[in-house]
């Protein structure tokens, strides 16, 4: 297997999601979101869905062996040498460490981790404004990025609406966990030399640029 890697890290609504979705549709990298994934099997209603849903609710971290479960899963099942763009994943020390013992006995490659930085304030403002299609999944926001019609997908026509975990209590709740949980990342990358941190707080276009720049 010669899969190889780049992580975004960072904060919710820093847009890891918007960067991996624009840099996805422009060349051959593969878009591994564990959000996504795990969203789709509350939809679903399965064994992991079910596990998960409650700690999304609260904005607290799904237990690691069910996102490597998914992960690994998602890998096994996809091409042998693909190029992953991973979103939301690594996203505590332990999951790290399971992806570095995974890759090292397949000979996978993880060769980057961009760190996706915007303040809190901003996070916020982008959490309170996002709108996600219910049918295909596109990504919107009132202010930045509205839809031509108000409430529906221009992609689609699905309805559009708020995730559950977007309210202001379980916003500071996810910011909360993230630099509790994830942030001891950044210096484990960093000791490893493959971090790189990106400005993510300005516009769309500017941050698409700054990532694409960066990739390997
Ligand atoms: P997940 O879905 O991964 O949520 P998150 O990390 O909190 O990130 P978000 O999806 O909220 O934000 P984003 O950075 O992708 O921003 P986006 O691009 O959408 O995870 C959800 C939950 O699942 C977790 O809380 C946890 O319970 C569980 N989970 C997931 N992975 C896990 C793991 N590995 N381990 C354990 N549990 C896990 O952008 C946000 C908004 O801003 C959008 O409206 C967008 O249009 C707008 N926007 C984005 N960029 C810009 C820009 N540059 N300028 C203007 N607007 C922008």
């Amino acid at each position: 297997m010669s899969i190889r890697a780049v992580v975004l890290l960072g904060a919710p609504g820093a847009g890891k999601g918007t960067m991996a979705e624009a840099v996805c549709a422009a060349g051959p990298w593969m878009h591994l979101s564990t959000g996504d994934m795990l969203r789709d099997a509350v939809r679903a209603g399965t064994e992991v869905g079910r596990a998960a849903a409650r700690a999304m609710e609260r904005g607290a971290l799904v237990p690691d062996d069910v996102i490597l479960g998914l992960v690994n899963d998602r890998l096994a099942a996809g091409p042998a040498d693909a190029q992953y763009l991973f979103d939301g994943f690594p996203r505590t020390l332990e999951q790290a460490r399971m992806l570095d013992a995974a890759f090292g006995r397949d000979g996978a490659r993880l060769e980057r981790v961009l760190l996706l930085e915007v303040p809190r304030e901003v996070s916020e403002m982008r959490l309170s404004g996002r709108r996600v299609c219910g049918a295909c999944g596109a990504t919107y926001h009132l202010i930045n990025l509205p839809p031509r019609a108000p409430g529906v997908c221009d992609r689609c026509g699905g309805r559009l609406e708020q995730r559950p975990d977007d309210s202001p209590e379980t916003v500071g709740r996810r910011w909360d966990v993230f630099h509790r949980q994830t942030a001891g990342l950044i210096a484990y990358y960093e000791q490893r030399g493959v971090l790189a941190r990106i400005d993510a707080s300005g516009a769309r276009d500017r941050t698409v640029a700054a990532v694409l720049d960066r990739l390997p």
